[in-house]
């Protein structure tokens, strides 16, 4: 059985050189944008709403995607939007919320429905972000509930790209030389 699953006819859709390793499990509507990775143990259930995640981003081990119905109340849902250059780091756990580019998720961290996390943040590894939040560009937050601990430097600003650069490199070399035996 493949860990990549159609449900209700609608199947995940990969972009160009995407890696999903043979452990994670991608169920539904989900498109994933080119270069970018999925690691081992991942969980993403595209099943009452959809989830997009972008270009040359990580989701690594153990991550859990998911999302919220739509109903009268909240015509939309909260689906799961991920931007391009994202690191998504180990454990970490994304519930219908759109994360921008350039954002470094810490691992072990809950990002609720309906956070905005924009462009160029770093959240700290085991942060909770509270439901409906936006977190302003530029900054790094950290802890339970996150606070703005304080702005990026340029060098953490530059790391933020780095770091998605690295991981591509990284599925380039599992797409080559990982074998499932
Ligand atoms: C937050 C982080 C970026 C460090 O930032 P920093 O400004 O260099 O922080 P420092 O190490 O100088 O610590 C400053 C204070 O924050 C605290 N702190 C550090 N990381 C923290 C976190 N994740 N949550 C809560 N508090 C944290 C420190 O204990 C310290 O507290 P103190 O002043 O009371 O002693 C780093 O700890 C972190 O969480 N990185 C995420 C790494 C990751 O998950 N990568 C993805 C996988 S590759």
């Amino acid at each position: 059985m493949s860990s990549i699953r159609s449900y209700k006819g609608i199947t995940p859709e990969l972009g160009l050189r995407v890696y999903v390793d043979s452990t994670a499990v991608l169920v539904g509507d989900i498109q994933i944008g080119d270069d970018s990775s999925i690691w081992p143990l991942v969980a993403a259930r595209g099943d009452v709403n959809h989830i997009h995640i972008g270009k040359r981003t990580n989701i690594q081990d153990g991550s859990v995607l998911h999302v919220t119905h739509k109903n009268a109340a909240n015509p939309d849902g909260y689906p799961l939007i991920i931007g391009d250059d994202v690191t998504v780091g180990h454990k970490a756990m994304l519930h219908g919320c759109t994360i921008q580019d350039r954002v470094l998720v810490g691992m072990g961290s809950i990002i609720l429905d309906g956070v905005t996390v924009e462009s160029e943040v770093v959240i700290g590894a085991g942060s909770l972000v509270p439901p409906n939040k936006t977190l302003p560009s530029g900054y790094l937050y950290m802890g339970n509930p996150v606070k703005q601990a304080r702005p990026l430097t340029d060098e953490e600003r530059d790391f933020l790209l780095k770091s998605a650069e690295n991981y591509v490199q990284n599925k380039d070399d599992f797409l080559h030389q990982v074998e499932d035996i």
